[in-house]
């Protein structure tokens, strides 16, 4: 295989990071992509009429910021509204209410970027490596097809199609006439890489992007995608259920409950260092998977409550062993979480004000101390 890094050096685009992007604005202290307030109900229907009967609250009030250059993991279970979160950033899916705003620019606003130039500058890669793959056209047409939409003359963008192919490890001259049937799990991963990052964005949404691969192709697209985001100077949301590969991949780390933010900050502090008994349950159950680790007890157990009628005041209380009557009453929230060092966590336990007994001293120090039902 080719040494994707000469590669992506050779490509007429590669930049090692926003300083160096013409399209840069604000610098680095401008977040690449601010999200405030965002919300999205997904209507239940049911009954004679076909009525709708319930909402499923999959995504509430979240506000982060991604800045420029970083990579953001973000974990969560399944259910929790990682996708639909991913979903809702690439105007795939319309917010219900919230605020996005791309290096200074308002998300679907008049005055703001367009869609069409959001494209541009935001893609993504979903888990599945099939799906964004046209079986009929042999791939370089794949990967040409978003820059002939936009524009670029055919010639062109096949010419540019083969340099990407190059890019993300697949020779060229070998690949480039391949059908998507004719393409490992792995390979088709790589294409949709390539085809991702064939606009030349700024900002890569990877949903599972490597979920699906084995270990071992795993470990190369994820070596791969270090090595283009350094070329390209690209951000990265990365979503993952698994969190090894949250850990390797992020600077920064936000995890969701329920729809929600429960915490966010640093990877290394948010994985040495957890705030939220979530987070801490999170990295126990990872722990009682590994057999030198083994724990009698398993740290998160039973299945998060249900997202059309979530608990009141905390939505993890029903899970939480630190739970009290506060927590009933009146919803956590994260504070301000912005700066790239910031550490928050929605627990009545961090702030001094709630009137939580454990106030100041929250029982989450190391691995395995909490056990929670
Ligand atoms: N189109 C839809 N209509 C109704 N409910 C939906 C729709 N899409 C997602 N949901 C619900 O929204 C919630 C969040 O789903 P989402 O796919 O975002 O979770 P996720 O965190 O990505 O999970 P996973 O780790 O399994 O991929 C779930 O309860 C899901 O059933
Ligand atoms: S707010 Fe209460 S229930 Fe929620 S995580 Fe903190 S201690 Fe647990
Ligand atoms: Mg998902």
């Amino acid at each position: 295989m080719p040494n994707p890094t000469s590669a992506a050096s050779h490509h007429p685009s590669a930049r090692a990071g926003s300083h160096d992007d013409p399209r840069d604005r604000g610098g680095d202290r401008q977040p690449l992509l601010i999200v405030n307030g965002l919300h999205k109900y997904f209507p239940i229907r049911g009954g004679l009429f076909n009525r709708i009967v319930g909402h499923v609250h999959a995504v509430e009030n979240l506000s982060f910021v991604v800045m420029k250059g970083e990579t953001l993991g973000i974990v969560g279970e399944s259910g929790c509204g990682k996708s639909t979160l991913a979903r809702l950033l690439m105007q795939l899916l319309k917010r219900d209410s919230g605020e996005l705003i791309f290096d200074g620019d308002a998300v679907g606003e008049r005055s703001g970027i367009s869609l069409r130039e959001l494209r541009q500058n935001m893609q993504m890669v979903f888990q599945d490596s099939s799906s964004s793959l046209n079986p009929r056209l042999p791939v370089v047409d794949t990967i040409a097809y978003g820059p002939r939409v936009h524009g670029t003359k055919r010639t062109d963008a096949k010419e540019a199609a083969r340099k990407l192919l190059d890019d993300v490890g697949l020779r060229a001259d070998q690949f480039a006439a391949r059908y998507p049937h004719e393409l490992s799990g792995g390979q088709k991963q790589r294409v949709n890489i390539a085809r991702a990052l064939a606009l030349d964005p700024r900002l890569l949404i990877l949903d599972e992007a490597v979920s699906a691969l084995d270990k071992s192709v795993e470990a190369q697209v994820l070596k791969l995608l270090r090595e283009l985001k350094h070329h390209f100077g690209l951000t990265y949301v990365f979503i993952s259920h698994d969190l090894h590969v949250v850990r390797y991949v992020s600077d920064r780390v936000l995890v969701m409950y329920l729809g929600e933010i429960v915490e966010i900050g640093p990877a290394d502090e948010v994985y040495g260092n957890p705030k939220h008994p979530y987070t801490r349950a999170l990295l126990d159950s990872q722990l009682s998977m590994d057999p030198g680790q083994r724990v009698t007890e398993a740290p998160l157990a039973g299945d998060p409550p249900n997202p059309v009628d979530p608990p009141a005041g905390c939505r993890f209380r029903t899970r939480c062993p630190f739970a009290e009557s506060v927590c009933e009453r009146i919803s956590p929230t994260l504070g301000d979480a912005r700066g790239r060092q910031a550490h928050a966590a929605a627990c009545h336990m961090h702030d001094p004000a709630s009137g939580h007994g454990r106030t100041g001293n929250p029982p989450l120090g190391t691995p395995q101390e909490t056990r929670l039902l």
